[in-house]
C-alpha cells in the first residue's frame, strides 16, 4: 500500500474512531441519563439534550460518509477477497 493512501485510511479510521466515540456517548447520555421533555420541564437538561441530538445527528452523517471512504479506499482488498472465496469472478 503506498504511503499516501496508508495516510488517508489512518486518517478516516481515527476520525472514525473518534466519531464512535461522540456517537456513543451523546446516544446513551441521553438515552440512560439526561430527563425527557415534561420531566425536565424547559430547564437546562432539555436544552442539552437537543444540543446532544443534534450533535448524535450530525455524527451519524459524517461517521456515515467516513465508512463509505473506508470501504472505499480497502476496496482492491475486498475484490480480491471476493474472488479468492468464489464470490466474485
Ligand atoms: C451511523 C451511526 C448513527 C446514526 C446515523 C444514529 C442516528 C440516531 C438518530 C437519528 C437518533 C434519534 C435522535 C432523535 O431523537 O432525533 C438516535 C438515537 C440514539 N442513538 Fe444513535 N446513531 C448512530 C450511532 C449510534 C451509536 C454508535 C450509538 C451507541 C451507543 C447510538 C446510540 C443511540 C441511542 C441510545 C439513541 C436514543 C437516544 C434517546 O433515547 O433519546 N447511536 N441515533
Amino acid at each position: 500500500m503506498s504511503n499516501g493512501k496508508s495516510l488517508k485510511l489512518w486518517t478516516v479510521n481515527v476520525i472514525s474512531f473518534i466519531l464512535f466515540v461522540i456517537l456513543c456517548s451523546t446516544g446513551l447520555i441521553n438515552w440512560l441519563v439526561l430527563p425527557r421533555g415534561y420531566e425536565a420541564r424547559g430547564n437546562f437538561w432539555v436544552s442539552l439534550r437537543h444540543f446532544f441530538i443534534v450533535v448524535h445527528e450530525w455524527a451519524g452523517l459524517i461517521f456515515i460518509v467516513l465508512i463509505a471512504i473506508h470501504i472505499v479506499l480497502h476496496w482492491p482488498y475486498i475484490k480480491s477477497n471476493f474472488k479468492k472465496y468464489g464470490i466474485m469472478k
